[in-house]
């Protein structure tokens, strides 16, 4: 286990900048003209206070390891003690250019010097801008697209989804299904693209309002992204949840025709679960999800907050499947601006013209601060080499794990799944020692649902360092010891 006892490059970086670890000590930093606050105290002191703090101050819904995180760098974390971590988590999925990139840095530096807020009564340059990148992007990487977001209007134009544009994932999918329901209200009243409304909603807009979502998806913590989140554990502590929501087995596609009928309004999905332990969708079953999509006017949603903006080495999972997968509507955010908060919708034309001025709203999103960091990281990720980086990235951790997990493989380790930089590892019983353990040895990792740990590095990290984490992973499998 020696070789892999990490040597602190942040001692090193804090001792070479004359800064001593444990010493009292004032520093300043300055981001273009900018200084910073400065401060004076002992490195354990600050982690003690600030676990202390967290404790007596912070509404307690989390369990966090004891340390505290100071910095990061890449791909790379550092905390107060100067410990180093190589980040398999970027922050669940989110710091996709790592962290303290320089182009974010100069974005949020410059952008907070001039406009970082002035909510929705006002343009501003930015959100357009990004709105324009993500709409492109999309159409652009998949131009074989003809159905859903793809699909070509009779405008002529050829931006066939618009944007809009929230705080969080949560508040993302939560958009995302009241786009569904004021959807469902028009197809009861006036059917299907022009079709009659049918006997079973009778003209009725209330009737057309079940949502479907899926066993094992996660899509947030808000009523009512929490009523399409299938887990009792999150779900039962605030029951009742919104009527109409009806939970069907993934990747089981003979019950979708029973549960998914004239009264649902919208469908949600995400194309591969992320919480759930990295479980990808089957072809079959989203295409049978588009398919009676269709047959019953009801929208389908793509959660792709986790999956979604290159993890998986295209711009969308989606697009790793056939054209007839395609969604009405994808909701995104994580790395959206590389841990600035954000998230949005995207939404055909079909959807987005039935949204009208007060259907929706929100202080903070789409403003330019985010927006404009949006666009370094859409520059980032929309770019062939990028994504093939990923995918590269993917096969080499792919690799790697089954190296340093074969031994483990049929009785620790259940199985490896994945693509691109979301993998996970299930094992056998509950993984939460080998996070700990990985921790003490310098590696961060997240556990996911079915006793599986998630490997989500940052999406640029070298191949260097998937190497080094696998190897990491791999001793730390070793000695738990796991039964
Ligand atoms: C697939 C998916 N949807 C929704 C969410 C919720 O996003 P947020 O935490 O940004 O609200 C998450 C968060 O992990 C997610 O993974």
């Amino acid at each position: 286990m020696n070789s892999l006892m990490l040597k602190s490059k942040a001692a090193q970086m804090l001792l070479t900048s004359g800064m001593r670890i444990g010493a009292r000590q004032t520093t300043k930093s300055s981001v273009r003209g900018y200084r910073a606050t400065s401060f004076q105290m002992n490195q354990s002191a600050v982690c003690k206070q600030a676990i202390e703090n967290t404790e007596k101050f912070i509404v307690n819904t989390y369990s966090r390891p004891a340390l505290v995180l100071s910095h990061g760098k890449g791909s790379y974390l550092y905390d107060t003690d100067g410990k180093e971590y190589l980040d398999f988590t970027a922050g669940i999925a989110v710091v996709g250019l790592g962290h303290s990139h320089p182009a974010v840095a100069a974005a949020v530096a410059d952008q907070s010097t001039k406009l970082v807020h002035c909510s929705n009564l006002y343009h501003n340059e930015w959100a357009p801008k990004l709105a324009q990148k993500i709409v492109s992007a999309t159409l652009e990487s998949y131009p074989q697209g003809t159905q859903g977001i793809y699909a070509k209007d009779n405008s002529g134009s050829d931006a066939t989804a618009r944007v809009f544009f929230s705080n969080s994932g949560t508040e993302a999918n939560e958009g995302a299904l009241k786009f569904a329901r004021k959807y469902g209200k028009l197809v009861a009243e006036q059917g299907i693209l022009g079709k009659t409304a049918s006997e079973a909603l009778r003209g009725d807009p209330n009737l057309k309002c079940g949502i479907v979502s899926f066993t094992g998806g996660f899509h947030g913590r808000s009523m009512g992204a929490l009523s399409v989140t299938a887990n009792p554990k999150y779900q039962k502590p605030f029951t009742p949840l919104i009527p109409g929501v009806q939970t069907v087995k993934f990747n089981e596609t003979r019950e979708l025709g029973a549960f998914i009928d004239e009264r649902t309004c919208g469908v949600i999905v995400e194309p591969i679960q992320g919480e759930g332990g990295i479980h990808p969708a089957q072809v079959d079953f989203l295409r049978a999800l588009r398919r009676r999509c269709n047959q019953v006017g009801a929208l389908l949603i793509f959660d792709e907050i986790q999956c979604g903006l290159g993890r998986s080495g295209k711009m969308w999972a989606h697009q790793l499947y056939p054209e007839d997968c395609s969604p009405d509507i994808v909701t995104m955010a994580k790395p959206l601006a590389n841990g600035i908060p954000i998230g949005a919708i995207l939404a055909s034309n079909k959807v987005a013209n039935i949204m009208k001025v007060g259907d929706h709203g929100t202080t903070f999103g789409g403003n330019p601060l985010a927006c404009r960091v949006g666009c370094v990281v859409l520059d980032h990720i929309n770019d062939a080499k990028f994504l093939k980086h990923i995918s590269t990235a993917g096969e080499v951790l792919e690799q790697e794990l089954t190296k340093v997990l074969a031994p483990f493989i049929g009785n620790v380790v259940v199985e490896m799944r994945g693509i691109g930089l979301l993998r996970g590892v299930q094992f056998r019983s509950d993984p939460s020692k080998i996070v700990d353990i990985a921790r003490d040895n310098g590696l961060m990792l997240v556990a996911a649902g079915g006793n599986s740990v998630r490997l989500v590095p940052p999406l640029n990290i070298s191949i260097a360092d998937i190497k080094k984490g696998a190897a990491i992973l791999g001793e730390c499998v070793k000695q738990a010891n796991l039964a």
